[in-house]
């Protein structure tokens, strides 16, 4: 029987290109995102291309009810994921502590860790009684150092770090591993979304040098994910060449 991979944020970036790379693994795939469209056409175009079965199930992280009522409404053949690639999640503005806005504040408090907490309970309890699983969560060079105007996003990437221990902690004794992946600057919507749809300034995010792309986090995600069962990376950081540090970037 196939592996099941569950990836949230599946619509766009390093969501996707894991569904795609898991999908070339020949794993089933349960895709998560808000955006419906973009589930079902990925949906088909993988089914089509690499002949995976995929269910894909929309719902906001930050609602818990859904969260949880669409995760239970799957079939139970579906509730037997191996990889849980806890990977929804977004920055809001980039301002000092005294300018931010308290909206973008609870946008990421609660999708990057009340969402990553309520859908890693489900799943972890569906591991659990199927005696196995692998939890990767997404962190961030954020949740391992701060960076000016970084605050609240690098505060729930810090969280997420925590979780990622506390979780490994945890599910020990279930045979569930746990691993964070750290990345620095990765181009994907995510600077178009922390700058609220202007284009011109998330474009300049990635001037001047070389950033990675979503298919190297989802390269070393797998990395993680194929190592043999007595081997787990706990923890990895992975950098643009040109980029030292959360702050320090080489442009030329
Ligand atoms: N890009 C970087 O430089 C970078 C660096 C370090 C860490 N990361 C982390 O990597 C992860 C993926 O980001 P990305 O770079 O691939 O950005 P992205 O292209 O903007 O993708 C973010 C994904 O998260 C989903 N998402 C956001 N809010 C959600 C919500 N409330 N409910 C459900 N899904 C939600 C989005 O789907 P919908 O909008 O369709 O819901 C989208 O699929 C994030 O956790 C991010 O913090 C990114």
């Amino acid at each position: 029987m196939a592996k099941i991979a569950l990836i949230t944020g599946a619509t766009s970036g390093i969501g996707e290109a894991c569904a795609h790379l898991f999908a070339r693994e020949h794993y089933n795939l349960v895709l998560t995102g808000r955006r419906e469209d973009r589930l079902e056409k990925l949906a088909k175009k993988l089914n089509t291309k690499y002949n995976v079965e995929v269910a894909v199930s929309a719902f906001d992280v930050r609602d818990r009810e859904q969260t949880i009522v669409n995760l239970e409404a799957l079939p139970a053949k579906w509730k037997k994921v191996t990889v849980l690639v806890n990977n929804a999640g977004l920055s809001q503005g980039l301002d000092p502590i005294q300018n931010g806005s308290l909206d973008d504040w609870d946008t990421m408090i609660d999708t990057n860790i009340k969402g990553l907490l309520y859908v890693s309970k489900v799943v972890a309890n569906w591991m659990i009684a199927s005696g196995h699983g692998h939890i990767v969560n997404i962190g961030s060079i954020a949740g391992k150092e701060v960076y000016a105007n970084g605050n609240v996003y690098c505060a729930t990437k810090h969280a997420v770090d925590a979780l990622n221990k506390g979780m490994r902690i945890d599910l020990l004794p279930h045979g569930i591993k746990v691993t964070g992946i750290h990345p620095g600057a990765v181009e994907t919507e995510f600077s178009e979304v922390r700058f609220k749809g202007d284009k011109d300034r998330a474009k300049k995010v990635y001037e001047g040098f070389d950033p990675l792309v979503a298919d190297d986090i989802a390269e070393t995600i797998w990395f993680a994910v194929s190592r043999p069962a007595h081997v787990n990376i706990n923890d990895m950081i992975v950098m643009p060449t040109a980029q030292a540090n959360a702050g320090t970037i080489f442009r030329k």
